[in-house]
């Protein structure tokens, strides 16, 4: 059940602490800090050059934020929303990684890609919460995220895990494909094991209903970012609308000046991502918005300089670079939801959505 909270979706909000433990119990080796995985024996992904992933939706954004992951441990990586898999058909031959990423397994888009992989000669990952479900067992090989049940149909926790899951995944990579994990990511993995800790700080002392209450009555809500905040960005704007029906739209923090600018007025607050990637330029195209009447709420730690710049901030734990868009991420889905309480919406069953979408 609901417990002691009013809907599923901030249950599991709530439970991302226990989720992200979950997913990265014994996978980090505490003494030579590399990444272990259950029936991955070192050297299972040495062939590998390059990685695709295919994935819908929330999975998409979790999947695009692991490409960079991929891109950033060295390896070469693309994501690919599912559905235009068939029709974009990039080239694979058998030294192509597809990696398929699905909370729930069973999503047809999904199914299709992978199915259309596995013909194609690629190997095939599944990164899933549902142990048993169809991805799981078409793909070659299956990683799971151990989220447990995610009722609302708003997924949260899921894509903390699979974005976390990708980030072990891209170390793992990185050391059989190429040899050796970049040294400038050398805090990234003590920095995981206090991911836990840091959703539950920043969960203590949020203020997203009071940005969620200020901003309620606006016209569209943007949300930008740059790097690894870019998928979240796009994550923010899919739940923003998803559970409130207010026009949301995510952005490339440097995209804002090649069109959306035009749409930017002060009826548009402005959610603005920081990750610690150029972010002197993000905070530049977030004060262009800012110059044309937008509110500018900066997600950012407490000592950043966008906080000093920005009309409101929602503040986050200073951690590795990689990881930053993740602590966003859950400020932004306190704001949807409260935005989509405020506004009475039927937060765990949006009109027109089904959690798992089986049809193409
Ligand atoms: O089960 P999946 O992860 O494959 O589902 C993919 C999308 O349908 C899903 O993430 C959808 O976008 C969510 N309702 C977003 O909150």
């Amino acid at each position: 059940g609901k417990g002691e909270y009013e809907h599923f979706m901030l249950k599991e909000i709530h439970e991302q602490p226990t989720s992200l433990a979950q997913a990265i119990e014994g996978r980090i080796d505490p003494e030579t800090e590399r990444i272990s995985l259950d029936g991955f024996d070192p050297g299972t992904f040495e062939h590998v050059d390059a990685v695709q992933l295919v994935a819908c939706g929330t999975s998409y954004h979790a999947a695009l934020y692991g490409s960079l992951a991929l891109n950033q441990a060295g390896v070469q990586a693309t994501a690919l929303l599912a559905n235009e898999y068939s029709v974009v058909a990039p080239p694979v031959d058998d030294d192509t990684l597809v990696v398929a990423v699905s909370q729930s397994g069973e999503t047809a888009d999904t199914l299709s890609a992978l199915r259309q992989a596995n013909r194609r000669g690629a190997d095939t990952l599944t990164i899933t919460n549902v142990v048993g479900s169809t991805a799981a067992r078409e793909a070659d090989d299956a990683l799971f995220i151990r989220a447990g049940p995610e009722i609302g149909v708003a997924a949260t926790k899921t894509f903390s895990s699979q974005a976390v899951m990708l980030t072990l995944l891209a170390q793992r990579i990185a050391a059989d494909a190429c040899g050796h994990v970049p040294a400038d990511l050398e805090s990234l993995l003590p920095d995981i094991g206090k991911m836990p800790d840091a959703i539950d700080g920043l969960l203590e002392e949020s203020a997203a209903d009071a940005i969620a209450r200020d901003y309620l009555d606006s016209e569209s809500f943007f949300f930008i970012g740059r790097g690894l905040g870019y998928p979240v960005a796009l994550e923010g704007a899919l739940k923003f609308k998803e559970i409130t029906y207010e026009h949301a739209e995510g952005f490339a923090s440097g995209e804002l000046k090649h069109g959306p600018l035009a749409l930017v007025t002060r009826e548009t607050p402005v959610f603005a991502i920081f990750t610690g990637q150029e972010d002197e330029k993000t905070l530049k195209n977030a004060e262009e918005a800012q110059t044309r009447g937008a509110p500018v709420i900066a997600v950012c730690p407490d000592d950043h300089r966008a906080v000093e710049v920005a009309d409101d901030h929602l503040t986050i734990p200073d951690v590795d670079s990689e990881l930053a868009g993740l602590l966003a991420n859950v400020q932004l889905q306190l704001v949807s939801y409260y935005a989509a309480d405020l506004l009475g919406r039927p937060i765990d069953k949006p009109r027109n959505l089904a959690k798992s979408v089986t049809v193409e």
